[in-house]
């Protein structure tokens, strides 16, 4: 299925880089469209290239980065090229101004080609590659040291040329669902469980709370019983075990730089099936 190799033009928390082998060994042997409500940096979208795909994100700046290389690739590339040249010999006062343009576009929902290359421009250069914001809905996380070029410009071509046959959706993950049929293929990547249940902040990590995990439990159930193909991955934690209790769980295991307070369960995750 696959044509020209293309990789992910940023980098995303819960990217699923890793896991793609274990991925591709349990995918249905047959589906029509291909549907990822949670496409985040899409790792498994561009590794599998369906023909027939449809993405969604809740991320707003996120989507619109997804348009813009695929509808005007080629001036996306030159907005990030200039920000890369522009880059001062103070590379962190540099990251900062441009942290500051891009929360004052995303304040005024400027969507537009150069609210996106500031998007893999911050991306490449902040730490971790994290996507956080604050109360207000402000950016902040700080600069990683790097002085590197933001993207490969042959990959956002081809990125581009991939998209042109994608539908992309901006939303919650049900009602980027809502037409999936019968021999549809669902792959569910939602924001991970906490590992740690008794830290109250990891369960509003990313607005997805425990009550998102149940409804999205549900709706795993409902497009079952649609006849839609389902797959899911998360954590591999007692509330993700109970909740999908009633389908095929494989747990494996991915190496994980997580910081001293996780649980010994760190570094296992679950594939989740409905087939
Ligand atoms: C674990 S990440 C997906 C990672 C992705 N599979 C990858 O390889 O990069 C989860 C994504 O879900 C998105 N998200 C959070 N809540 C959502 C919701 N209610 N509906 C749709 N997307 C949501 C986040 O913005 C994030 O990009």
């Amino acid at each position: 299925m696959n044509s020209s190799s293309v990789s992910p033009f940023i980098k995303w928390a819960g990217g699923k880089r890793q896991l793609l082998k274990q991925i591709n060994e349990r995918l249905p042997e047959k589906y029509n469209r291909y549907y990822e409500p949670f496409v985040g940096g899409g790792a498994v979208l561009f590794d599998l290239q369906s023909a027939n795909a449809v993405i969604n994100d809740i991320n707003s700046s996120l989507i619109n980065t997804y348009n813009q290389i695929k509808n005007v690739p080629v001036e996306f590339i030159e907005k990030l090229n200039e920000l890369d040249k522009m880059m001062w010999e103070d590379g962190k006062a540099y990251y900062y101004s441009l942290r500051e343009l891009y929360n004052d576009k995303l304040m005024k929902s400027e969507f537009d080609v150069e609210l996106a290359a500031l998007f893999v421009f911050i991306n490449k250069h902040c730490f971790n590659g994290l996507y956080r914001v604050n109360g207000k809905g402000l950016f902040n996380v700080p600069y990683n040291n790097s002085r590197r070029k933001s993207c490969e410009e042959e990959n956002i071509i081809e990125t581009s040329n991939y998209l042109k046959k994608v539908t992309i959706i901006q939303g919650d993950f049900e009602k980027a669902c809502q037409n999936a049929e019968k021999g549809d293929f669902i792959f569910f990547d939602s924001p991970y469980a906490p590992l740690n249940p008794t830290s109250f902040e990891s369960y509003t990590k990313e607005g997805f709370d425990i009550e998102s995990h149940e409804r999205l439990a549900k709706f795993y159930k409902e497009m079952t019983e649609r006849g839609c193909y389902c797959m899911l991955t998360n954590h591999n934690t007692e509330l993700i075990n109970n909740l999908y209790k009633d389908y095929k769980i494989d747990v494996v295991s991915v190496k994980r730089m997580i910081n001293s307070d996780a649980s010994n369960r760190v570094g296992e995750e679950v594939i989740i099936c409905n087939y």
